[in-house]
This record gives C-alpha cells, sequence and structure tokens, in this order.
C-alpha cells in the first residue's frame, strides 16, 4: 500500500504524450489530426472526483 500510494502520489513518468493520426472527440473536445497531446498522471492521480484523498499527503 505505501509503495502504490508512494507511485500514485509522486509518479515516476509524471507526464505523457501522444501525437493524433486523426481527429477524435473525447470529453466533447474535438482533437483534430495532426495535434500532439499532453497529459498528466501527475495531475490525474490527485484528481478530486477519482481519489477521496485527492491531493492527501503521505
Ligand atoms: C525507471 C525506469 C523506466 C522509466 C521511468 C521508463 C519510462 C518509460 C516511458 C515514459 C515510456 C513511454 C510510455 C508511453 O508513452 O506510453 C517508456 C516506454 C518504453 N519502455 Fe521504459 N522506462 C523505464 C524502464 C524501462 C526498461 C528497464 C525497459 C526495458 C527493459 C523499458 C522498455 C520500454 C519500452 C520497450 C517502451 C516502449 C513501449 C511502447 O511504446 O509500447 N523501459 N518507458
Amino acid at each position: 500500500m505505501i509503495i502504490d500510494k508512494t507511485m500514485r502520489l509522486y509518479p515516476t513518468v509524471w507526464q505523457l504524450m501522444r501525437h493524433t493520426i486523426q481527429d477524435d472527440v473525447i470529453n466533447d473536445y474535438h482533437i483534430p489530426a495532426g495535434y500532439t497531446v499532453f497529459w498528466s498522471n501527475y495531475m490525474l492521480h490527485r484528481h478530486p472526483a477519482i481519489w477521496e484523498d485527492g491531493d492527501g499527503a503521505l
């Protein structure tokens, strides 16, 4: 549990990216082909809609 929570709050890979090869829609956001999409695992792992203790300190 300690390792899981440490990896959640302090992920080694805190951000990832993908290049889009075709148009897409995710949660009403239109994402054109040829774009680069970044997202943050660090923020996702602290999102209050997902985690009860979202930003909880260890
Ligand atoms: C602390 C150690 C490591 C870190 C932080 C790390 C991090 C990453 C990251 C961020 C990616 C890109 C993931 C993505 O964009 O989806 C990746 C891909 C990859 N890593 Fe590592 N990596 C580590 C160790 C290793 C080791 C030891 C190996 C092989 C023995 C390895 C093999 C690969 C391969 C083959 C991919 C490409 C996977 C794919 O595109 O399907 N990684 N790694």
